[in-house]
């Protein structure tokens, strides 16, 4: 990269999505490829920082010169995120994590009985780690970027989004057919608290972690961590 506006930060980068088991065979998972987070910790590294990549359920080969934690549940991608942050100048939550996880978890796989009716699945909330990390702020100066994925009037509930959550930026997608999740390009807008709304044309998932990193570089502190 021409660019090494990221030399001597650490940024951590959540990618994927989670996975809930149901029992030892189910889940309960979703449609992200983890293309767009992979992209995000690739271009930071080319930039110079320190990336820990904390990757749920992808296919993708490790970027280079990219820490990558492996996670496979909501609360695990939790555990490795407060680890990292704390060190952290940057935290980007690209992951697509499991608002829900099934409330019990059965050792043994759930079976089929002749003449009988499933049993219904309980779902219960996962914690909101994006809200956390936004109200805890685990490292002064730390930059909190959420991604948002919205089918309807996606500027005002991304800038209700933006608010709920307590982060410092959000990457707004319009998700439908052929949009977003698994694609190689995408197309966004992404919101700052301080009002601003940088549009990103339908383009490669490169092109968007560059502009997201144009963005997170001016808002970083002085002191690295
Ligand atoms: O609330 P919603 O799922 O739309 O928010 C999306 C954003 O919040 C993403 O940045 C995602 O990584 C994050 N998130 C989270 N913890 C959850 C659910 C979403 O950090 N339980």
């Amino acid at each position: 990269a021409l660019t090494q506006d990221l030399a001597g930060r650490r940024v951590v980068v959540t990618a994927g999505g989670t996975r809930e088991p149901l029992d030892p065979v189910r889940y309960l998972g979703n449609r992200s490829s983890g293309k767009q987070g992979y992209a995000l910790a690739a271009i930071a590294a080319a930039r110079g920082a320190r990336v820990t990549l904390i990757a749920g359920n992808t296919e993708l080969p490790d970027p280079a010169g990219v820490d990558v934690v492996p996670v496979g549940t909501a609360r695990q991608l939790r555990e490795a995120v407060l680890k990292a942050a704390v060190d952290a100048d940057a935290v980007v939550m690209a992951a697509a994590v499991a608002d829900f996880r099934p409330a019990v978890y059965m050792t043994g796989k759930i079976k089929k009985i002749d003449g009988e009716e499933p049993e219904p699945v309980t779902l219960v909330r996962n914690p909101d780690i994006l809200a956390e990390l936004s109200a805890d702020r685990l490292r002064p100066g730390q930059v909190i970027v959420g991604f948002a994925a919205e089918t309807d009037d996606v500027l005002a509930n991304g800038r209700a989004k933006l608010a709920r959550k307590g982060c410092d930026l959000l990457v707004v997608n319009e998700v439908g057919e052929h949009k977003a999740f698994g694609a190689d390009r995408n197309e966004a807008v992404i919101l700052a608290t301080d009002g601003t709304e940088t549009p990103v044309p339908f383009g490669p998932k490169e092109a968007l972690a560059e502009t997201l990193w144009d963005l997170v570089a001016p808002r970083l502190t002085d002191r690295p961590a």
